[in-house]
């Protein structure tokens, strides 16, 4: 089949490569020839360690000074490989708790909304002035379907992702003159950690992941590696056409309201 190649910032922070859509991400990056910068609370996987354009930063994106530590070893990297040419960003760390409003500690909420919103707040404000010196910056902040859609038991996750999403969106027109690619990633269901976390918490699993897979008009859940592809389109040039939008990447769950797993009409 014919090829067509991609041109990629040769540095991107990606948060959350300790699991999931971050590790996925950071990886397909690593293998095409970019310096990853991973941000999270959890260690890297191990396969990581052997890769030499991979730096990881501990701590919680919620906290300033990672975002401290993270320019600081930017600058490392740069002093250590001049020439690097573009920057870009992939804010994929989130966390998820199940439960429903008066059975849950109100707490939860707070939790979400400080990692998966004030996380990627703190990490612009860090890191605009950065992607916009660049010839080629590109932020890419990972939502989710339910920025638009409720989910039961998952109030605390999909108010963070809409509040995620609405600040991503005038962000995003704040900052359209600077040249940066600002984009938002909106995956539905993925094999990834916060999926298999919800399955956990069903009462049946098996059915739960049955009932979902069925109910996806291409017939299965989509894996991170998959995703994955999605942000890395949006770090690249020949995304360029598309600004401050939401590319949603959940095998046609929200195309439709009345599919039938797959019966014709
Ligand atoms: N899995 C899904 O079905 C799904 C669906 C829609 C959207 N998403 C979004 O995709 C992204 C990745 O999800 P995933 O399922 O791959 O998650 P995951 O749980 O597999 O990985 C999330 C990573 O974020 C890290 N993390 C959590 N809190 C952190 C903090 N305070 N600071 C730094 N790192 C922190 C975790 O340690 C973990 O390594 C998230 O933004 C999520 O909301 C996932």
């Amino acid at each position: 089949m014919a090829l067509a190649s991609l041109t990629l910032p040769d540095r991107v922070i990606v948060t959350g490569t300790g699991s999931g859509l971050g590790q996925e991400t950071a990886r397909l990056l690593l293998a095409n020839g970019v310096h990853v910068l991973g941000v999270d609370v959890a260690q890297a996987p191990a396969d990581f360690a052997e890769e030499k354009t991979y730096r990881h930063i501990s701590g919680s994106v919620a906290e300033a000074s990672t975002w401290e530590s993270a320019l600081a070893v930017l600058d490392e990297v740069g002093a250590a490989h001049p020439g690097l040419n573009g920057l870009g960003y992939v804010g994929a760390a989130a966390i998820l708790e199940v439960g429903i409003l008066t059975e849950e500690d109100p707490a939860a909420w707070r939790r979400a909304w400080e990692v998966n919103v004030f996380g990627n707040i703190l990490a612009l404000r860090a890191l605009l002035p950065r992607l916009a010196e660049e010839e080629h910056g590109a932020a890419v902040l990972v939502s989710s379907i339910d920025a638009n859609f409720g989910e039961q038991g998952l109030g605390a996750y999909t108010s963070s992702k809409a509040a995620l999403s609405g600040a991503a969106r005038t962000i995003a027109l704040d900052y359209a003159r600077t040249g940066i690619q600002f984009n938002i990633l909106a995956p539905g269901p993925m094999r990834a950690g916060l999926f298999e976390r919800h399955m956990a918490a069903a009462a049946n699993p098996a059915q739960w992941l049955a009932t979902r897979e069925n109910r996806q008009p291409i017939g299965r859940i989509p894996g991170a590696d998959e995703v994955a592809e999605a942000a890395q389109f949006l770090l690249a040039r020949q995304s360029s056409a598309l600004y401050g939008t939401t590319v949603t990447a959940d095998g046609g769950l929200t195309s439709s309201f009345d599919f039938k797993t797959g019966e014709s009409a």
